[in-house]
């Protein structure tokens, strides 16, 4: 998939308040919330979002089991890497779904219609590879494409909708992504509902990932959010990620750019995707892995690694492990964060997260150098330019590195060294050990969290 067509902005009708501080332009307040209006799909699934291991970036469509055993998409790759998410400790931090991307298939339905995995590369079927995967305590997902055929040109579900929901309760899938090639993208407002519908049918709960923004969005259609949201659990709005910092920043830069129409979409149980994790492959440095992890958290996305687990190195498996930036990335308000500050190179990002206390959120802050010049950037800012004006103040801490700075208040200046392309990222609780007794924070009732979030968007 390839194209540059811009998301056009819808109107903000509700532009609110703007306020100037220093050079740090906060623009939090956004459009009416879409939520305020609408249903979110209700299968009670994914109330943060998911997690987990998908083989599209880094085992594409690899068919060559007998040249190529270890890395070809086949039942054993699967269950490999199965075993490793909960081997080595990633199940634990909460990775959970081994996800098939495209290339499973036979190149023909059964003479009754039905799709077959190939014969020879998943030679127990599907059923058998999910029972594989749910003894290990995990969960199933596979892929389709609302169109005639997959991207990879094998049997796609037009024409079979209710089969194929079928076909996937009987394998006991868990998550299903649902690509876009082959199709009319102007048909996807009333497909990919009728696919959810079926899935809905078979009394399954099943993720529903749906690809049908970015297909419309590249036929310069303007997506329904409202109905996306009501229809799909995750949804793609841009391009397929590809091994390299220049894809990244692709992603990142339209993320930002279009957030006052993007942002507004997430929540619990629907999710905008940025696409896969890429970190531990061989296009990121470094730093570079450290800022789509700590991006990606702040961007409230699906954590969908797809690396190869077997001989990713250590530091990486650290960044993906990383407890302190899953939890933001899971924080169970489910607001997406935005990018705050963009000058000379140095972004912003922030996100609300819990505990909230009165009108007061806590925040995850990502400072992104995205300069080339060969030596860390400084940048000082205090925690009122950020937009964090809680009088009690704030405990801050590092999410990367061992540095706890204490309660801090509002006034007080922090100052960060970023390293190129790098990233710091810190946690800004709101202080409120004062208030409660106990290291208790407030815990929220689903009607609590809904208020929350609406307030957010005010
Ligand atoms: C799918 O195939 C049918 C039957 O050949 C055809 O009528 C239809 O136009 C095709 N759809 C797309 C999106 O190509
Ligand atoms: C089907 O949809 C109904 C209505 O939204 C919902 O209550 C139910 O949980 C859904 N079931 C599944 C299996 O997704
Ligand atoms: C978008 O979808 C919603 C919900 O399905 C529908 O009510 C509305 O009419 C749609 N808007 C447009 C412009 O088609």
């Amino acid at each position: 998939m390839e194209s540059n067509y811009a998301v056009k902005r819808t109107e903000i009708k509700n532009r609110a308040c703007y306020t100037k501080m220093l050079q740090i332009v906060w623009i939090w307040c956004l459009v009416v919330s879409v939520s305020d209006l609408t249903l979110a799909l209700d299968n009670g699934l994914v109330k943060t979002p998911p997690m987990g291991w998908l083989s599209w970036e880094r085992f594409r469509c690899n068919t060559d089991c007998k040249n190529d055993p270890d890395n070809c998409i086949s039942d054993r790759l699967f269950r490999t890497m199965a075993d490793i998410v909960v081997a080595e400790g990633y199940a634990a931090v909460g990775y959970e779904y081994i996800n098939i991307d495209d290339c499973w298939l036979e190149k023909d339905r059964d003479i009754n219609g039905h799709l077959v995995p190939d014969r020879e590369r998943f030679p127990y079927g599907m059923k058998s590879l999910a029972n594989y995967i749910h003894s290990k305590g995990l969960k199933f997902g596979i892929y389709e494409d609302y169109g005639n055929y997959t991207c990879g040109g094998y049997p796609g579900v037009l024409g079979y909708l209710e089969t194929d929901a079928l076909t996937f309760a009987s394998w006991d899938v868990d998550y299903v992504k649902l690509d876009g090639c082959y199709s009319h993208p102007s048909e996807m407002d009333r497909g990919y509902p009728e696919f959810g519908f079926y899935l809905n049918q078979t009394s399954r709960p099943m993720v529903y990932s749906c690809s049908w923004p970015v297909y419309q969005i590249y036929a310069g259609l303007q997506p329904n959010y409202t109905s996306i949201i009501e229809h799909c659990n995750l949804w793609r709005n841009f391009d397929d990620i590809q091994d390299s910092w220049h894809s990244l920043e692709t992603i990142i830069d339209y993320y930002g750019n279009n957030q006052d129409a993007i942002v507004p979409n997430a929540g619990p149980g629907h999710w905008n995707d940025p696409d896969m994790l890429i970190v531990g492959n061989f296009g990121l440095s470094y730093e570079q892995s450290k800022t789509q992890m700590a991006l990606w958290a702040i961007l409230a996305a699906p954590l969908l690694m797809s690396v190869d687990l077997r001989t990713i190195r250590p530091e990486y498996k650290a960044i993906l492990q990383n407890r302190k930036i899953i939890a933001v990335d899971q924080d169970p308000l489910g607001i997406q964060g935005r990018r705050i500050y963009k000058h000379k190179g140095i972004e912003i990002w922030a996100r609300p997260i819990s505990p909230v206390y009165q009108n007061y959120f806590s925040y995850a802050i990502a400072f992104v150098n995205r300069r080339t010049d060969g030596t860390p950037s400084d940048v000082s800012v205090t925690l009122k330019e950020l937009g964090l004006q809680y009088p009690g103040g704030y405990s801050v801490e590092d999410l990367y590195e061992d540095v706890n700075y204490g309660v801090l208040t509002p006034q007080t200046k922090i100052k960060v060294k970023v390293n190129p392309s790098g990233v710091v990222i810190l946690r800004c609780d709101l202080h409120l050990k004062d208030i409660f007794d106990t290291n208790q924070f407030p815990q929220y009732t689903p009607n609590q969290l809904f208020k929350i979030r609406q307030n957010s968007f005010k």
